[in-house]
């Protein structure tokens, strides 16, 4: 039976450490290929390493090149790179509770890591998955980015980022239908996992609704199987519901 390569981007997170170990584990991938800023201090003699920086989109592309030079077919591509909070130029970034809260350092701290980012890793990495197999690109998205189903309101910058995201899918899923007809887009809500991500957050989570990264890790590599070129792009949650754009 065929087997592809697998590529995990932001493989050095919490979620994406834990997809790495268990596609190694999984043993359905020729290679697992991992991409980061920076490389683990303890590597897994398995895994192909990546040091990429990510903002500098010439780095992707000759990353990318390289691996297409090299013939390596891949039939998973999913995209862990996110941030929640974090520092931009200096100065700290959280999410906005209120209107007055937002300002354009934050927002480009949003956009540049939830949409930017991954736009240019989803236009470089359509050589890798192009081809005769099924192939999956899973974005690792977040719930709030639904405009359908926001309820709650606040964290203006991570909700718009990641909806402007999904809309990158949609789009993408369009275009590849015709000149990449392999491809399924995913974009995947992972709940509430624990993670440096969730960390300052993590109070207001009910009881049982954390999860490990190593839970959600295996829902995902479970229902990616049953996913269909056909029925893509998917918008999904933990549970494989999909939730509404
Ligand atoms: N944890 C949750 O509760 C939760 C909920 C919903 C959605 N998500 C989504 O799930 C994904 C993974 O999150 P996580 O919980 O694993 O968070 P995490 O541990 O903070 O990992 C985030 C990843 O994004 C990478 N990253 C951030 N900024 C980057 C940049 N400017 N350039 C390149 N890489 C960058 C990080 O790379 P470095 O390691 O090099 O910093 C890291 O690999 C994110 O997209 C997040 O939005 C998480």
């Amino acid at each position: 039976m065929f087997k592809g390569n697998a590529l995990v981007i932001g493989a050095s997170g919490g979620i994406g450490s834990e997809l790495v170990s268990q596609l190694i584990q999984s043993s359905l991938y020729h290679q697992v290929h991992a991409v980061s800023r920076t490389l683990p201090s303890e590597p897994v003699r398995e895994v192909c390493y990546h040091k990429v920086d990510s903002e500098d989109e010439g780095n992707i592309a000759s990353l990318c090149q390289s691996l297409r030079a090299q013939n390596i077919q891949f039939t998973l591509v999913i995209s862990c790179i996110g941030a929640l909070h974090g520092v931009n130029d200096e100065h700290p970034v959280t999410p906005e509770k209120r209107l007055e809260d937002i300002n354009s350092r934050n927002l480009d701290f949003y956009f540049a890591t939830n949409t930017i980012i991954p736009a240019i890793w989803l236009k470089n990495v359509e050589q890798l998955l192009k081809g005769k197999h099924e192939a999956k690109l899973v974005f690792f998205s977040a719930r709030v980015g639904s405009i359908t189903d926001n309820k709650l309101g606040g964290w203006y910058g991570y909700r718009a980022s990641k909806a402007a995201l999904n809309m990158l899918i949609q789009t993408a899923q369009i275009e590849l239908q015709r000149r990449a007809k392999n491809i399924a887009i995913v974009s995947y809500h992972p709940g509430t996992v624990d993670t440096g991500l969730s960390k300052p957050f993590q109070n207001n989570v009910p009881k049982g609704k954390l999860f490990t990264a190593a839970f959600t890790v295996s829902q995902l590599l479970n229902m990616l199987p049953d996913l269909t070129v056909q029925n893509a792009p998917y918008y999904l949650d933990w549970q494989g519901k999909r939730i509404p754009w």
